[in-house]
Parts: C-alpha cells; sequence; structure tokens
C-alpha cells in the first residue's frame, strides 16, 4: 500500500513560490544527472511539484544521451558531443536548478543536509539519489598505463574515438555491450580488434548461447578475433600499453587496451550515510531507502522485480526512467505508472539485439526462425510462461513480446519455435492473465 504521500511540499510551498528563490522551499535535491536524475526533476514537475528543484551534476555540461557513447559517436565524422537529454532552456523554463561539476560528498539524514564538493551544504526536503553506476576497474598490474580506458562518460568516449586510427592494435577485455559495440566501432575503423573474454561466449550475462554464437559469427566476418576463457594477468609496458597477457602466458600486443567488465553501483554516498544497500541501494517499489526522506533511483538501485519477486538491479535506460516516475510519483502523493517489462539493446555491425524481460540461466530456450537468415528470436520460458525474448532485427516481434510478457502468458514450445505461426499465436491454454495477476499481487506483499 502506497504511504506517506507527500502532499505536504505540495501545500507547504504554493502559497510562497512566488517570492522566495526556487531552493527556499521544500527542495528536492536530485544527486546524479543521467537519464534517471533528469527525468525525477522532469516528472517532479509534470506531475505538480512547485517546490523547488536541485539536479547536481558531478560532470560539466548539459546531461547527455549515455548509448551513443559506444555506438554512434565512435564513428568517423560523427559529432563529437552525445545528443543532450534536455535543452538548457528546459531547466529554465520548468525552474529546475543545475549544479554540474560538484559531487554531493556526504549526507547529513538528521540535519537533511548533503555536504557538497565545494565544501556549502544544501538543504533538502526529499534527497533522490541518482547516481548511476561506474566502470568495474581493471586491477590488474599495468592497469594504470596510458592506453588502458574505460568507458563511461562522454570524456572516456572522446578519448577513445581518437585512439582508434587505422591499424592500431585493440585489445578489448570482455565480451559485453561495452566491448562488442566498441569491438564493431574499432573493426570499422580498420582497427586490429582483438577481444579477450573470460567465459566461454560473448553476452553470456545477458543472453543464451544461440544469440552468442550469432554475434561472435558476425563480429568474425568483420574481421574480430575472440580468445574465450581469457583471464587477464597483466598489462605490460614502458611509457604506454604494449601488451596484454593472459593466465597461460600468451601475450596479445595492443596499442590500446579497453577494460568492457561490467559496471558498479555508485551507492558509497547511501552505505556512508547507513542506508541499506547490497549491490545497490536497496528501494521499495516506490524508490524509497530505508531513510523515508530519501529516495535512489536508476542504475544505482537495487529493488524486488514486480513481476518475479526477484531481487534484481538493473542496467537499463527503460529502469532509469521509470523508477524516476514513481519516485517523482510518490514525492507528490500521486500514483505511478504501472509497472513495465524491463527491456534491453545493443546494435553492433548495424544488427539490433533487443530483449524483453530479464532472462534466467536455467530458463528453457527456444529459437524462432534461422539465425543464418539474420532474423530470428530467442525464447525464453520459465515454467511454461513467456519470461523474456531476444529479438535479432525484428522489431515487430519485440513489440508483441513485451506484451505478452507482462500478460504472463504460457506458451506452447512446439507452436513458439515456428517463426511462420506469431508469438501472440503460440499461447497455450488458457491466456494466464489472472496468474500474472495474481503473482503480481503476492510478489508486492
Ligand atoms: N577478463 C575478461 N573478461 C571479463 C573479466 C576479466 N577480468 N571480468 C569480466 N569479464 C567479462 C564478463 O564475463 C562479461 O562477459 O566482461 C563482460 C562484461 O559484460 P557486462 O557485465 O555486460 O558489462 P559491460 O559490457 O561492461 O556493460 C556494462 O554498460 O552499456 C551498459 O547497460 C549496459 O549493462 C551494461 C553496462
Amino acid at each position: 500500500m502506497r504511504s506517506g504521500a507527500d502532499k505536504e511540499g505540495c501545500a507547504a510551498t504554493a502559497a510562497r513560490v512566488a517570492a522566495a528563490p526556487v531552493l527556499a522551499q521544500n527542495p528536492v535535491v536530485i544527486v546524479g544527472s543521467g537519464h534517471s536524475g533528469v527525468a525525477v526533476a522532469a516528472g517532479l514537475r509534470t506531475r505538480g511539484w512547485d517546490g523547488g528543484i536541485l539536479l547536481i551534476d558531478s560532470e560539466n555540461g548539459l546531461p547527455y544521451e549515455r548509448p551513443p557513447l559506444s555506438k554512434e559517436l565512435l564513428k568517423d565524422g560523427a559529432p563529437d558531443d552525445p545528443a543532450v537529454l534536455r535543452k538548457e532552456k528546459f531547466y529554465a523554463d520548468k525552474g529546475i536548478s543545475r549544479l554540474a561539476g560538484a559531487s554531493a560528498e556526504s549526507i547529513d539524514r538528521d540535519g537533511r543536509t548533503v555536504l557538497l564538493s565545494d565544501g556549502t551544504r544544501q538543504a533538502y526536503h526529499r534527497l533522490v539519489i541518482a547516481t548511476g553506476s561506474r566502470a568495474r576497474p581493471l586491477t590488474v598490474p599495468g592497469a594504470g598505463l596510458p592506453g588502458v580506458r574505460s568507458l563511461r562518460t562522454r570524456d572516456d568516449a572522446l578519448e577513445l574515438k581518437r585512439l582508434l586510427v587505422p591499424g592500431t592494435r585493440v585489445a578489448i577485455i570482455g565480451a559485453g555491450y561495452i566491448g562488442l559495440e566498441v569491438a564493431a566501432a574499432a573493426a570499422a575503423k580498420a582497427c586490429e580488434v582483438t577481444v579477450l573474454e573470460f567465459q566461454d561466449r560473448v553476452m553470456s550475462r545477458v543472453t543464451s548461447a544461440p544469440v552468442s554464437r550469432h554475434f561472435e559469427q558476425l563480429h568474425g566476418q568483420h574481421g574480430v578475433r575472440f580468445v574465450f576463457g581469457a583471464a587477464v594477468t597483466s598489462i605490460d609496458g614502458g611509457e604506454r600499453a604494449e601488451r596484454v597477457t593472459v593466465a597461460d602466458g600468451t601475450a596479445f600486443p595492443a596499442d590500446v587496451v579497453l577494460a568492457g567488465i561490467g559496471v558498479l553501483p555508485n551507492q558509497e554516498l547511501a552505505a556512508d550515510a547507513g542506508l541499506g544497500c547490497r549491490d545497490g541501494i536497496l528501494v521499495d517499489g516506490d524508490g524509497r531507502t530505508s531513510d523515508p526522506a530519501i529516495y535512489a533511483s536508476g542504475d544505482v538501485t537495487r529493488f524486488t522485480s514486480p513481476f518475479d519477486g526477484t531481487s534484481q538491479r538493473l542496467e537499463c535506460i527503460q529502469n532509469a526512467l521509470a523508477q524516476a516516475d514513481r519516485v517523482a510519483a510518490h514525492i507528490t502523493g500521486q500514483a505511478a505508472a504501472e509497472p513495465e517489462i524491463p527491456w534491453f539493446w545493443t546494435v553492433q555491425h548495424g544488427v539490433r539485439l533487443q530483449t524483453a524481460g530479464v532472462r534466467h540461466p536455467d530458463d528453457e530456450v527456444i529459437v524462432r526462425g534461422e539465425p543464418a537468415g539474420g532474423r530470428f528470436s530467442v525464447v525464453y520460458l520459465r515454467d511454461g510462461r513467456l519470461a523474456a525474448v531476444d529479438t535479432i532485427a525484428n522489431l515487430a516481434e519485440f513489440r508483441t513480446a513485451k506484451r505478452l510478457i507482462a500478460q504472463g502468458v504460457r506458451i506452447d514450445p512446439v507452436l513458439a519455435a515456428d517463426p511462420g505461426i506469431p508469438l501472440a499465436e503460440a499461447i497455450s491454454g488458457t491466456p494466464s492473465h489472472d496468474h500474472a495477476a495474481a503473482d503480481l499481487a503476492a510478489a508486492r506483499a
């Protein structure tokens, strides 16, 4: 049940808002100006919040789109600036104050203030932590040598773009989204690309073997070389990185090394303030932390899935935006939108993989269509229900899949394996809307 609806903020500020400076009234302070932080600010205004809003951003400049950093931005001739999330005028028009190039150092929960990196304290009525995640650092000897990079910010992307010139030997550590998107960009720029992956296939965290195989082959056709089971032990060189050595002693020459080995949630601000954290800041369905005056939103959070009751930390824009809406709704005492099935996407060598739902490694895997044809789907069933779908170059099926997963339908595996039968017609027995609703209610209880 929704509790603590914060009408207090709206009502109390309504009479005073015209006269006093914006931040003087019940400010909502948002730490982090990624997709989620900016969406909380925008959502508060859309929902009628008339108190102050302050967005704090450790980076300079306007908040920007992150997906292009490992894709379009790396291409030759592409503009160096990723698209901004909102233009400057939006923040001004909406009375959203921004503090760029500043970070929040600590929280005084009793005094409801945040200590900023410039030594000042900012009072808050409600605090939203939307600090996102950072690239997991590579910790082997030599990881600090010039030429060893990670990719998370605009500056990271621009530096990488500068380094990726024809003939450059690029070693990529990690075959996840980041590693593979950069591999595609580097191969397109006539670099010599070697991907060193710990596991035995690409994207093993997020997809099944048939999809991994398809993308491995695709990269192979573009000259990308893979080494699986590769445990990097050191990066060696003089002034700069020159080679990457793996556990069996093999050394791979490299002018540029990119570590794409996952992300870590930026939860320290919350953890240091005593808020519950466990690989992510723990939040409830309204984005509330263990302190009722403090919310968290986006990549940095861990929460219980309203669909299957599992604990999850999602790294995707869909979640960043959906959770932001729930936070804005709760702060303003309004109802949030219904939960949405999470979805994810990547583009490599122009081929788009879109995933609806979160697959579990022990799901039943059904391939729909012929991967060699370049357009196929993989359906994941859990206890007979549609749990997740990967679609390759098939936007229409991706849309259908999102809808069907949300409905909790049971799927006939034989029908689902026939690409000639629309996925919506592979539903078996009675569509399980009622089961899905019951599961949802149980997960929320
Ligand atoms: N050596 C080699 N491979 C490693 C090592 C290591 N020391 N450590 C991790 N890996 C591999 C993992 O096995 C995995 O395949 O790196 C890959 C990392 O993949 P992801 O966890 O998907 O992380 P990444 O590709 O960095 O993407 C991070 O950024 O684009 C966003 O939202 C996207 O969630 C994604 C996030």
